[in-house]
């Protein structure tokens, strides 16, 4: 027993931002971002009316509809996200609750640009339910430092959100043949959103030696002080995720084809994590693939973490790019280090 794609959806938010919008905020240009990243433009979010959660429900939606089944069918959810709506409950449960669905469970997996592919292995592994819905979502448009000071994250990321429906096959020729899984979080800090948490780390050794027992124990959490100093909002060492990438991603890719016996001739499309255009370019060098076996959307939509990878397999499918039986690999890298890979047969 397998499990296959039976349904796929995604949704970006219609506020386009252009490199030219982000040059009225901060001191970059269209030709630094493009030069380095690809990006020339990227959605955002409405400000209060749409959430990590709201467009997981619209990319959801879709992906059940082609599913040819209903909300109601669904009985387990998986929902990816470094950008949830709440910092607890998770989105899982707000979109079961939004599409008026079951009892069922809900799952919410953090693991930032590679969340897609862990949530899709995930529910690989779950698929004695019949009905899986797996989402990638985010919101990174409320949580970037958009002045000068933060301009090496925030002209990356963009919002949205895919989903897709998995179901059991018992089809040789379709479904997952596949996940492969990695972690080290030796460098857990190089890209990371530190507060609000439970560390504490920002406070200094004096600072924590004056606080009176559990009376500022909140503050440890979220202070003014936080918010003043900006340690609010997520930061990168881009070089440093840059150089470890162009080895994971083609790393895993590899690991995902050796085990099936494949070679990198045989991938129809590889759908690797739209992290920065150069990354993908890298890799697609490294493997000797053809233009026409990876796809890139990053120049519209920019980095949408654990909703890329749906986004992008949805405009593939949409544009009759694959067919059934087809060989797709998804690949992903990013903070954690975290990296995976997943082969299926569409
Ligand atoms: O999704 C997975 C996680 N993320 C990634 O995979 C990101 C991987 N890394 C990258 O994509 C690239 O490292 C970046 C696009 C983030 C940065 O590109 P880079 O070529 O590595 O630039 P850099 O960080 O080495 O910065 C070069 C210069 C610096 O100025 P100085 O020190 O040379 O004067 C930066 O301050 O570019 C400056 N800079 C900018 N200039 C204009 C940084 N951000 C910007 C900006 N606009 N937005």
């Amino acid at each position: 027993m397998r499990s296959k794609i039976a349904g796929i959806g995604y949704y970006v938010p219609k506020n386009v931002y252009t490199n030219f919008d982000l040059m009225k905020m901060m001191d970059t240009s269209d030709e630094w971002i493009q030069e380095r990243t690809g990006i020339v433009e990227r959605r955002y979010a409405h400000t209060t009316e749409e959430t990590t959660a709201t467009m997981g429900v619209e990319a959801a939606k879709i992906a059940i509809e082609r599913a040819g089944i209903t909300p109601q069918d669904i009985d387990f959810i998986v929902f990816a996200t470094l950008s949830p709506d709440y910092y607890f409950p998770g989105c899982g449960v707000l979109l079961q609750r939004a599409m008026k669905m079951k009892e069922i469970g809900a799952l919410d997996v953090r693991n930032q640009c590679s969340g897609f592919v862990y949530a899709l292995s995930v529910a690989d592994q779950f698929i004695k339910y019949k009905n899986i819905l797996v989402v990638g979502s985010e919101k990174h448009s409320f949580g970037l430092d958009f002045s000068t000071r933060g301009r090496n994250v925030s002209v990356i990321f963009g919002d949205g959100a895919g989903a897709v429906v998995l179901q059991p096959t018992e089809d040789p020729n379709r479904g997952i043949l596949s996940t492969h899984l990695h972690s080290d979080g030796e460098s857990a800090e190089i890209l990371a959103m530190y507060n609000p948490g439970t560390h504490a780390n920002h406070w200094s050794s004096t600072e924590l030696a004056t606080f009176k027992k559990d009376a500022k124990m909140g503050e440890y959490f979220m202070s003014h002080e936080m918010i003043d100093n900006c340690q609010n909002f997520p930061t990168m060492d881009g070089p440093a995720v840059f150089k470890k990438a162009v080895v994971k991603f083609p790393e895993v890719i590899m690991e995902a084809l050796k085990t099936n016996n494949y070679t990198p001739a045989d991938i129809k499309m590889l759908i690797p994590h739209q992290a920065n255009l150069r990354i993908s370019q890298f890799v697609q060098q490294k493997l000797g693939l053809r233009d026409d076996q990876v796809y890139n959307n990053i120049q519209k939509y920019g980095n949408t973490t654990a909703a890329s990878i749906p986004i992008a397999l949805c405009e593939v499918y949409e544009a009759g790019k694959i067919k059934e039986g087809d060989l797709v690999c998804l690949a992903a890298f990013g903070s954690g280090f975290t990296w995976a890979s997943a082969l299926l047969r569409w």
